[in-house]
C-alpha cells in the first residue's frame, strides 16, 4: 500500500520555529516528526511513501539521503507552486503513477492509528474515500463530520462557527482513497480536499468515516507541538518512548529538569530550571535561567525567565530578560 504524505504547508502557526525548518522536520521525542508518522504508517502496512511538498524540499532530501525514512522507501513530488491539500494529492498521485487504493496523511498529525484497520473498513464498506475520525472537545477548529449508522458521512463542515457543530467527531487527517478521487480534483489550481472534494463526495454518498479513540494530536500550534513532545516522554504513545535528555546534549551542574526535553546538541548552563518545556537541537541556555511551558531553539541569556514562549533558532533572549507568552524573533508575516 502506498501513502501520500502532505508536507508542503508553510506551518505559519508554528513560526518562528518553522522559519528555517519545515514543520514535519521539527523533532518530537528527539526524532523528526515525519519519521514518527512514517514509522506508524509502516506498522499498518504502508510500504512506500510519496512526499507531497513544494516549500523547502532540501531539508527532507538532506535528512533522508538514501530516500528511506523509518525503513520505508520515499519518493518526492515537488509542486511548482502550492496546490493546497487536494491539488497536492492529485499532483503527487500523478507523479507517482498511483492507480490503486492509497492512503493520504497530513504530515503534522501524530497518532497511534493502525491504518490497516482503516483500509479494512474502507474495503468492507465499498467506499470511494474513508476518513479517520477522532472525538475532540472543541471541534469548531477542524473539519466536523456527522456519520450515518452505516459509517457513511452525512455532513462534512470545515471549521464551523463555534456552537454550531452537530458532532464532536473531526477529520483526523488520515484518509484511504480510491484512484477515482484523483479524477474529481481539477488540475493545475489550488484545491482544498476539505472544502471542495469531501463535500462533493458526501453529496454522492461515497465518503465514509471510522472513529477510533487511540492517541491523536494535531501538532500545528505551539502548545500542541509542546504537548506532543511531552506525551512521548510521559509514555502516552503506544509504540514510542524517549529519554528526557538527548545523548549529545550538555547539561551543567545543579540543573532541575522537570517534565522537559533537552534536544540533541543543546547546551544548558548551571543552576537552570526547566519545567514543562522543550529545548530543541542546538538550543543554548545560560546559567540560572528559568524556562517554563516554552519551546526554545535559540539562545537564552543568563538569569532570563521565560514562560509560555517560543524562541526560534535565530532567537536571542537577553540576560535577565523576563518574557511571558512571547515569540522571538517575531514571526515573519
Ligand atoms: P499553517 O500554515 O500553520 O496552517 O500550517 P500548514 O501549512 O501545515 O497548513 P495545514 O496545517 O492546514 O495543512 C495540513 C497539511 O497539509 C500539512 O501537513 C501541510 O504540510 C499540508 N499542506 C497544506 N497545504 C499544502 C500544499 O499546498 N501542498 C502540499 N504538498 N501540502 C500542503
Amino acid at each position: 500500500m502506498r501513502a501520500v504524505l502532505l508536507v508542503g504547508g508553510f506551518g505559519t502557526r508554528l513560526r518562528p520555529l518553522t522559519h528555517y525548518i519545515p514543520k514535519p522536520m521539527l523533532p518530537v521525542g528527539h526524532r523528526p516528526m515525519i519519521e514518527l508518522v512514517v514509522a506508524q504508517l509502516a506498522l499498518g502496512g504502508v510500504t512506500e511513501v510519496v512526499l507531497a511538498l513544494g516549500f523547502r524540499p532540501e531539508p527532507f532530501r538532506a535528512a533522508f539521503p538514501d530516500d528511506v525514512c523509518a525503513g520505508v522507501p520515499l519518493t518526492y513530488a515537488v509542486e511548482p507552486e502550492p496546490l493546497d491539500t487536494a491539488g497536492a494529492i492529485r499532483f503527487a498521485a500523478e507523479q507517482a503513477g498511483i492507480d490503486e487504493t492509497f492512503v493520504v496523511v497530513n504530515g503534522d498529525v501524530l497518532c497511534d492509528l493502525d491504518v490497516s484497520r482503516l483500509v479494512q473498513f474502507h474495503r468492507a464498506s465499498g467506499a470511494e474515500g474513508t476518513l479517520h475520525l477522532t472525538a475532540v472537545e472543541n471541534p469548531s477548529a477542524f473539519g466536523v463530520v456527522e456519520l450515518d449508522d452505516n459509517g457513511s458521512v452525512r455532513r462534512f463542515v470545515e471549521k464551523p462557527p463555534p456552537g454550531t457543530e452537530q458532532s464532536n467527531l473531526i477529520n483526523a487527517g488520515t484518509y484511504v482513497l480510491e484512484p477515482s478521487v484523483i479524477a474529481r480534483i481539477p488540475a493545475g489550481r489550488k484545491v482544498s480536499i476539505e472544502r471542495e472534494t469531501f463535500p462533493a463526495m458526501v453529496l454522492d454518498h461515497t465518503l465514509f468515516g471510522l472513529a477510533t479513540d487511540d492517541y491523536w494530536m494535531d501538532t500545528g500550534q505551539p502548545p500542541l507541538y509542546l504537548r506532543a513532545n511531552l506525551d512521548v516522554l510521559d509514555g502516552h504513545r503506544r509504540h514510542l518512548s524517549c529519554r528526557a535528555v538527548a545523548e549529545s546534549a550538555q547539561v551543567g551542574g545543579d540543573v532541575r529538569i522537570e517534565h522537559s526535553l533537552v534536544g540533541e546538541g543543546a547546551t544548558v548552563g548551571n543552576r537552570v530550571t526547566l519545567r514543562d518545556s522543550v529545548l530543541l537541537p542546538g538550543a543554548r541556555v545560560g546559567d540560572d535561567a528559568v524556562i517554563e511551558s516554552s519551546i526554545v531553539a535559540g539562545t537564552v541569556g543568563n538569569s532570563a525567565r521565560l514562560s509560555d514562549c517560543v524562541i526560534g533558532s535565530d532567537g536571542r533572549v537577553a540576560a535577565a530578560a523576563v518574557l511571558v507568552a512571547s515569540r522571538v524573533p517575531a514571526p515573519i508575516a
